[in-house]
């Protein structure tokens, strides 16, 4: 969109990530996003968030909304995110990310996003019924990110585009307020072992929380026996595993299986392939299970101490807000002062 150099950034290196909470979080969340959180978190400073503004873009039930949050906020604590480390928060007890956001939507080119997949994608045939902000999301997404003055954002394949709009939206602001390096231009961070699960039942398609097969995916709250009942149904074919990783191309199921065990055990494909080559299925799938049970297990188990007893959530995702609003707040004031606002 602009090829200018991108302008310096002097500022320090922070990481930031969100996760919307509608509907289950399942194992490609837990290896795409929650694991590299939890990682990241001790390299550089880490502000994650439950995504509860853009949750509305598709109504959802009040009554159920702030046990979603929470409920992702267990996951978060769940799998390795320390309070302590890491900023944990309610993107809704920050008023910086809509007030930024109304900021963005003026700086942000409608051609900009009428080019986002995203939207095409969720809206179908029929966008003239879906709601404004579901349109203005990625520019939401822009302020959350840039409220922080994030240069780093763990995310899905899916989500760069998002980022693009992000830096364009950061080059636009600084050069349209002549304020040259006040954005960073993050970059998104989706390598890493596990940054495509694919569904059990087609391994062509993503695993995701809006398939209607329960089967397709393994929840985070899912017990043991609904781990290993999934790993046990879980398409694949006749054939053995092959020692070579390309003789799994043609095969999406086996390798997407292949990549689940070498994700949770923290090791590579081709270290999965060497340990059970010649193997079928009727030995691999037990052992993948007893792996998926050990490494979830404890995750939903964790999970449901927390939601037992929200005020140990609420109070954590409080102070998170605190910190939160610390850091975003300087930023806002910089831009009422940059955009020249009455109340700067
Ligand atoms: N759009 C992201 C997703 O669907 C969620 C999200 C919202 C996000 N705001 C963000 C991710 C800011 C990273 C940074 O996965």
């Amino acid at each position: 969109m602009t090829d200018q150099p991108p302008a310096p950034y002097a500022g320090p290196q922070r990481v930031l990530s969100g996760v919307q909470p509608s509907g289950n979080l399942h194992l490609g969340n837990y290896l795409g996003a929650l694991v590299k959180f939890a990682r990241l978190q001790h390299q550089i400073e880490t502000f994650i968030f439950v995504a509860d503004l853009h949750a509305i873009t598709a109504w959802q039930d009040p009554a159920k909304l702030k046990d979603q949050v929470r409920e992702i906020a267990a996951a978060y604590l769940a799998t390795g995110l320390d309070p302590k480390v890491a900023t944990i928060f309610a993107q809704s007890a920050a008023p910086v990310h809509a007030e930024l956001a109304w900021v963005f939507n003026c700086v942000a080119r409608l051609g900009w996003l009428d080019r986002m997949t995203q939207f095409k994608d969720k809206a179908g045939k029929h966008k003239e019924r879906e709601s404004v902000g579901l349109y203005t999301y990625p520019v939401l997404q822009a302020a959350d990110i840039l409220a922080y003055k994030a240069t780093h954002v763990p995310v899905g394949e899916d989500q760069k585009q998002h980022l693009e709009l992000t830096r364009d939206i950061a080059q636009k602001f600084n050069n349209d307020f002549a304020a040259p390096g006040f954005f960073p231009l993050p970059e998104p961070v989706t390598q890493g072992p596990g940054a495509r699960v694919m569904s059990l039942r087609d391994g062509s398609a993503k695993m995701s929380k809006s398939d209607p097969s329960d089967y397709s995916r393994i929840n985070l709250t899912d017990d043991a026996d609904a781990i290993a009942q999934k790993v046990k149904k879980a398409r694949t074919d006749p054939e053995p595993l092959p020692e070579k990783l390309e003789d799994l191309e043609a095969r999406p199921e086996a390798r997407n299986l292949v990549g689940i065990y070498a994700a949770l055990a923290g090791t590579s494909d081709q270290q999965v392939l060497a340990e059970f080559a010649g193997q079928g299925f009727g030995v691999f799938k037990p052992k993948l299970a007893d792996l998926a049970v050990e490494k979830l297990g404890p995750i939903g188990g964790e999970m449901r101490r927390l939601l037992a007893d929200p005020a140990e959530i609420d109070r954590i995702l409080a102070a998170g807000a605190e910190r939160a609003n610390a850091v975003a707040a300087p930023t806002m004031a910089e831009v009422r002062k940059l955009v020249g606002f009455w109340a700067g």
